[in-house]
């Protein structure tokens, strides 16, 4: 039989009797590993030879676990001291005690983390005790910190591994180590006789005219071997979710807003019948623009109107806010703070011509705040934005929209909270559950325009309208915790890498 160069190589390399290591069958047969594997894999696929697997587990100290193992962990350290400041019978105040342990900068809150965590005393407002029964000489993760260093892994307490790797102190490697084991046809092919042929891995049209491709050995494709992994570009999954939110709501019969991420405080506020004094107008909320300072161009007999319904509100018993309303401050540049700025630019007739009830639309656009970081706040966002236009509204059609919308992104346990807008009456704030911390989550506000915001846009039928987090949306699907594994220089690219957004 005439089988490739490699392939013989690890035939004869190969026992019947016991596994051999891919490794020291590569060395004899002269190949390299991935050679050697390569060829592996073509004899097990003709039956001639048992390839197995198994995963080794490489473990090595940190440098601040080689630090500890020579020196001793900080929390015993501060165990150490405890006991010499008394606080045994008692508690003790804790700078006296961290003063005499000679610990300092992050050591201090280590110590301080892992002391309470292993029972060597309690440390409660600024005061310290200390467990008389505590015995730190027998810290097993001290033990197990030792066992590493002397090469006795198999001694180690699990637990205790597997907090050291949680503390950093310890790195743990894995490695695939694959073996191959003659088997009885390949001990047959063995003794009839296999020679190398050389091999070919493509066909040329010389070979064709000559008839040399009679002769010989083709290299075999192994569509089960293992590829490298190519972790190529992909859509970000925040955007494809906003694909999936605009696909639903168009099912749904809505179009489509767009427009400016600068806008006037004229469409962002005015038109939302903000006052002009109200906190979240200030720069501590909406970022402004030095340049340019202010918009071009606002329809003069929307301003009037608008600036009517501040002063003195709308209709016969209208009540306005009675304050001071410039077009200045309308027409200053702010980044929008919401999308309801586009809401306000459609309805006023000004973007689309005027609207015919019953009319749905929507945006799902970047909005910014000046917020302060945390898990679930960025400076910027995506809202989906969203309004219906039609006779006799109730809140009975705000929430059975959201129940829809939201349904066919499997959350189906809303809430609603009502809730305060200068613009909207009432209006509701919706709440959905953390699939994995069970935390009740706002995810958007919502409400019925009012008649001071409708009145100077000239509508005269009800709208009812909401701004929902398209990033909390993704926090329910996915069970997400921080924002910033999605967004952002802190992402995590293994989250967004294997993350499928269905749609
Ligand atoms: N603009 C509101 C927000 O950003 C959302 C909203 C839009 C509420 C329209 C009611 C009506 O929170």
């Amino acid at each position: 039989m005439k089988r490739p160069q490699a392939q013989v190589a690890v035939l004869q390399a190969a026992d019947a009797q016991e596994d051999r290591r891919i490794d020291d069958v590569a060395a004899e047969a002269d190949l390299k590993p991935e050679a050697a594997t390569r060829a592996a894999f073509e004899l097990e696929a003709d039956g001639l030879l048992a390839v197995s697997e198994e995963t080794l587990e490489h473990y090595e100290l940190t440098e601040e676990g080689d630090q500890y193992v020579r020196e001793s962990l900080p929390e015993q350290d501060l165990y150490e001291a405890a006991i010499d400041a008394g606080a045994a019978d008692g508690p003790v105040q804790m700078g006296q005690v961290i003063g005499a342990s000679g610990l300092e900068g992050g050591a201090v809150d280590i110590a301080l983390s892992n002391y309470a965590r292993k029972a060597y005393g309690e440390i409660d407002s600024g005061e310290i005790t200390a467990n008389q029964d505590a015995d730190p000489g027998s810290d097993p993760e001290m033990l197990a910190l030792e066992a590493v260093a002397d090469g006795r892994v198999e001694d180690a307490d699990a637990d205790a591994l597997e907090q050291l790797e949680r503390r950093g102190l310890l790195d743990v490697r894995e490695e695939t180590v694959r073996s191959v084991q003659l088997t009885d046809d390949g001990v047959t092919a063995l003794m009839e006789g296999v020679e190398a042929a050389e091999t070919v891995d493509q066909l040329t049209p010389e070979m064709l005219t000559s008839g040399e491709w009679e002769d010989v050995a083709f290299t075999e494709y192994n569509v089960e071997a293992d590829a490298e992994d190519v972790s190529h570009g992909k859509e970000h999954i925040l955007r494809q979710t906003a694909n999936r939110v605009k696909d639903t709501l168009v099912g749904m019969g809505f179009s489509e807003m767009e427009g400016p991420h600068a806008d006037a405080q004229f469409w962002i506020n005015d038109c939302l019948f903000m006052p002009q004094d109200h906190p979240a107008r200030t720069h501590w909320d909406q970022f402004a623009l030095e340049e340019p300072e202010e918009i071009g161009h606002l329809p003069p007999d929307l301003v009037e109107r608008v600036r009517s319904a501040h002063r003195d509100g709308v209709g016969p018993d209208g009540e306005g806010y009675h304050s001071p309303w410039t077009e200045d401050i309308a027409r200053g540049m702010d980044l929008r703070g919401h999308t309801t700025s586009l809401s306000m630019r459609y309805l006023s007739g000004h973007q689309v011509g005027e609207l015919d009830p019953p009319e749905r639309y929507f945006s799902v656009e970047k909005v910014y705040r000046n917020d302060t970081l945390d898990p679930t706040h960025l400076l910027e966002f995506f809202q989906i934005e969203g309004w219906v236009m039609a006779e006799d509204l109730s809140v009975r059609d705000l929430m059975g929209t959201f129940t829809e919308f939201y349904e066919q992104f499997g959350i189906t346990d809303l809430e609603f909270k009502p809730h305060y807008n200068p613009y909207t009456e009432p209006s509701f704030e919706l709440f959905g559950t953390h699939p994995e911390t069970g935390e009740v989550v706002e995810v958007g506000n919502s409400g019925i325009f009012r008649d001071e915001v409708l009145t100077p846009l000239g509508v005269d039928c009800d709208v009812m309208a909401w701004g929902l987090s398209l990033e909390r949306l993704l926090m329910l699907m996915y069970g997400f915790e921080d924002i910033r594994d999605v967004h952002g220089t802190l992402c995590d690219l293994e989250l967004l890498r294997e993350t499928e957004v269905m749609r």
